[in-house]
């Protein structure tokens, strides 16, 4: 099973910040995810739109120019990254997963992404893109076709993975809350690879496993890996 590590290796560092990428990297995790949000032409990373939780600025993302965003302290002296300087750290030593938050220009993304990819020797095969957004997912395929994606849902719908089916995602990764037997059924059913998040218990490690999982996203990766040893 495919290990994600979730923010970062979240559990470590402060999320979404390169010491939480390079932490991840050091124990060799499968893979790294984290979110993004766009700033004007930028991309960074930071999960909430207010800036109060994870940095100690206050107000929202929109409301203070990108340089006094990157002034700010994200813990630990971290600072917000920029999605290129995550690509730079990541290189080609793991996959990365990234999470579209507050993304409005797809193709500025899609170009921002490719470019730094051939900067930094990541094969776009590397690259899952996943969202929340299922309409931003859509857009994102049908400019990009070859793009992989991870359709997020936090529920459990009355027909399970048909939505990530009709998006052609590669990935359904869903909220460890709702995950049963048959949810990772039918999306096996449908083709889909399952992804679950935040999984962090051992005994949802071995369970999930079990039921023919392929990813989790989990903030102590390590633990994880040891937890599935
Ligand atoms: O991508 C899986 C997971 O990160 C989605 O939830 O809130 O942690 O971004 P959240
Ligand atoms: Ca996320």
């Amino acid at each position: 099973m495919f290990i994600y590590a979730h923010r970062g290796a979240s559990a470590l560092a402060p999320e979404n910040t390169l010491l939480a990428i390079q932490t991840a990297i050091e124990h060799k995790v499968d893979g790294i995810e984290f979110d993004v949000y766009q700033h004007q032409q930028e991309f960074i990373l930071i999960h909430d739109r207010w800036l109060h939780r994870t940095t100690n600025g206050i107000g929202s993302i929109e409301s203070m120019l990108l340089e006094q965003i990157r002034l700010l302290d994200a813990g630990k002296g971290q600072h917000v990254p920029t999605l290129r300087e995550a690509l730079e750290c990541i290189g080609d030593h793991c996959q990365v997963n990234i999470e579209l938050k507050g993304v409005s220009n797809i193709p500025n993304l899609l170009k921002y992404v490719d470019d730094a990819c051939l900067q930094y020797g990541i094969p776009e095969a590397a690259i899952l893109f996943s969202s929340f957004d299922h309409h931003l997912l859509r857009t994102l395929k049908s400019c990009k076709p070859s793009a992989r994606i991870g359709a997020l849902t936090a529920s459990k719908p009355l027909d399970y993975a048909a939505f990530a089916q009709a998006l052609e995602a590669e990935f359904i990764n869903a909220d460890v809350t709702f995950v049963d037997k048959n949810f990772v059924f039918d999306a096996k059913q449908r083709g889909l690879k399952m992804g679950v998040y935040t999984v962090d218990q051992p005994e949802d490690l071995v369970k999930l496993k079990s039921w023919g999982v392929d990813a989790v996203f989990c903030n102590n990766p390590m633990n994880a890996r040891l937890a599935l040893k």
